[in-house]
């Protein structure tokens, strides 16, 4: 039977019961965590978001109808419950806010009951997280999910406040927008007024916080939602959060600037992490040559080293291949790793082929200086020596070598130097490690298209020294834009935009398309910088990825409250679903059954 509340009133969440109220009366409500009757005695445990707290139920105290219905209490009962706070009578509980302190309660509603749940509801649950999605509403009552969740409000306040407190103004954008096809694919909601047309879902509202630069703002920012219809990964979600910003009259310090404070202001207040300011800025170049990747993981080093002259001359055909090739050979030295069994060095390689890998060579020296190498056999004595020497190779030690096209074998190595980390325990949740990436190629070449892309967005300005490359060598161009990188994630990025049309108009021929077709796609951005535009430069987070690294979890569904799944399914919705045949007869749309479509179905 679920009881009403009428003339009751909470006074303190659980947690905030302390043993300074001990002899004053407090009600509290929440739900039940588990109810143990000792005959004559029953002790519940009571949980609300701020923790638990010990709820002692005695007929003397609460009188038999009460006692009664504390006897029937079972786990996610909700219920209110008035008594007076005691001193523990038991042992204390160390693990509980509350451990020293109990209610003895003198009355007790309940406020609804509960079907047992299809899992517990416990810290560090070992539920499949399938279960708990399709249940989040339940999983959502765990207390690392609350804390994650509590975690992710207050970094949204304080972004505000601090933001607010520097001059920029919170300005909401549309999320029914044109779609532009350059960028990740869109989602598209289809328009009943305009039969045939339809809408895109924003990727994010670049072109709007320009045009705000153009109206005027000075410095925007907004919490964002964002949509990409990519493939998902652990970091990647369809729908995600931005904290997104645009600031006028700077140039990149001043960005980079702002941003350490906020990225100071928000570690310490939220998780009392000091970060040291300035941040430490690495060039795209520097970051793919010492650590292939241009989201590099400082915690470690294990940095690659480039061999490609050492072993030039040598007859080894794996490498000579890839030197004549124009491309490279580089290795990463994992120290005191030398005893690697064989099947683990055989593991290495088949996830090195993952990336792209022909293959992996090796060299494991031993702890008395003898070597097992694949490769050996291929190389002279004093080519071996000169290779272990370049790698810094001491006994113990394992080298491990990808040869390819370098920008495949910046890939590879990059990718296993941190699955290496990830086996030998180097990545320690409690060390922050940010780097601002800079210097960023303007252009990257898009094989399928056959054309240059733009890495960043089409309206990220050329370095200046590098603006005389753009006509004839545009792949050589670099970008001002910058990455925030925490611990091998890229946390935000943004650049210092075009507002010039001469330099616009390049950077549209380097990519291949004709004024026409830029007008065409981004006319009311172009046209609005025909009517004075200030320089203007901006970045974005994604807040879920920051929230990630500061909650110390693994996937970006642990701060979201209702994330989608790998194939962008909600479990719990059963979203996205086939609609009415009506609906889809209002918007003037047929579906065209695919064979995969039908196969889903079955
Ligand atoms: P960018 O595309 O780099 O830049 O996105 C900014 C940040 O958003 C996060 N992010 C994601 N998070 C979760 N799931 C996703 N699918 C996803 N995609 C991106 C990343 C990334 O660093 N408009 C520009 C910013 C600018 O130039 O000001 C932009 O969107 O953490
Ligand atoms: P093979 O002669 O093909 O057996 O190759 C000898 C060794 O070189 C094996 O350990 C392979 O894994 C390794 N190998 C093959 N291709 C490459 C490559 N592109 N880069 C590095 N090592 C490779």
């Amino acid at each position: 039977m679920a009881e009403s509340m009428k003339g009751l009133k909470r006074s303190h969440r659980c947690t905030e019961v302390s043993n300074q109220l001990v002899g004053s009366e407090v009600t509290v409500m929440g739900w039940v965590q588990k109810s143990r009757n000792k005959g004559g005695i029953i002790f519940t445990d009571l949980r609300d978001r701020s923790g638990i707290l010990q709820i002692i139920f005695e007929e003397a105290n609460v009188g038999a109808e009460a006692y009664a219905k504390a006897e029937k209490l079972r786990s996610e009962f909700v219920i209110a419950v008035t008594g007076k706070v005691a001193k523990r009578g038991g042992a204390f509980n160390e693990n509980l806010k509350t451990g020293d302190i109990e209610i003895i309660a003198s009355d007790i509603r309940v406020l609804s009951e509960s079907d047992v749940p299809p899992f517990p509801i416990e810290e560090n649950s070992k539920t499949k997280e399938e279960l708990r999605l399709k249940y989040r509403y339940l999983d959502l009552r765990r207390p690392d999910l609350q804390r994650n969740l509590m975690m992710r409000s207050k970094v949204a306040t304080l972004t505000r406040t601090f933001l607010a407190e520097e001059g920029f103004v919170e300005i909401e954008t549309p999320t029914l927008c044109k779609s532009t096809p350059e960028g990740a694919r869109d989602y598209l909601v289809p328009s009943r007024v305009h039969p045939g047309n339809f809408y895109a879902l924003p990727q994010s509202p670049q072109i709007y916080k320009q045009l705000l630069m153009c109206s005027g703002y000075d410095r925007y920012f907004q919490i964002a939602r964002c949509y990409r219809d990519e493939d998902l990964r652990a970091d990647r979600q369809p729908e995600f959060t931005q904290i997104d910003m645009e600031l006028s009259f700077v140039d990149v310090d001043d960005v980079i600037d702002v941003n350490e404070r906020l990225l100071a202001k928000l570690f310490k207040d939220t998780i009392g992490v000091d970060v040291e300011l300035p941040i430490q800025r690495m060039t795209y170049k520097e970051a793919m040559d010492r650590f292939g990747s241009d989201k590099p993981d400082l915690r470690f080093g294990m940095e690659l080293k480039d061999v490609t002259e050492v072993v030039s001359d040598c007859e080894f055909v794996v490498f000579k291949g890839a030197i004549e090739a124009g491309g490279s050979v580089r290795g990463i030295n994992a120290k005191g790793q030398g005893a690697m069994p064989r099947k683990k060095i055989d593991a290495l390689v088949d996830f090195a082929k993952g990336y792209g890998a022909k293959g992996l060579a090796y060299i494991a020296i031993g702890e008395d200086g003898s070597i097992k190498s694949s490769f050996a056999k291929f190389m002279k004595e004093e080519e071996m020596t000169a290779l272990i020497s370049a790698m810094e190779g001491e006994n113990g030690d394992l080298l491990l070598f990808a040869a390819d096209k370098t920008k495949l074998v910046y890939d590879v190595l990059g990718a296993l130097r941190v699955e290496l980390a990830s086996q030998l325990g180097l990545l320690d949740k409690n060390v922050y490690k940010f780097v601002w990436i800079t210097e960023f190629p303007l252009l990257e070449w898009n094989e399928d298209m056959n054309r240059f892309q733009a890495m960043h967005h089409p309206f990220t300005m050329p370095m200046e020294e590098d603006l005389q490359y753009i006509d004839t060598d545009p792949g050589k161009v670099r970008a001002k834009a910058y990455d925030i990188v925490l611990n091998g994630t890229e946390i935000g990025g943004g650049s210092v935009r075009i507002h010039q049309n001469d330099i616009q108009e390049k950077m549209f021929k380097a990519l291949g398309f004709s004024m026409e077709a830029a007008y065409e796609q981004f006319g009311f951005l172009l046209n609005a910088f025909k009517y004075g535009v200030p320089p203007h430069a901006g970045l974005a987070y994604g807040l879920d990825r920051l929230i990630m690294l500061m909650a110390k979890e693994d996937s970006i569904r642990d701060v979201i409250a209702f994330p989608k799944v790998k194939d962008a399914s909600c479990l719990m919705s059963d979203a996205p679903n086939v609609v009415d045949p009506k609906q889809l007869e209002e918007l003037f749309l047929d579906i065209v059954k695919t064979a995969q479509v039908d196969a889903t179905e079955e």
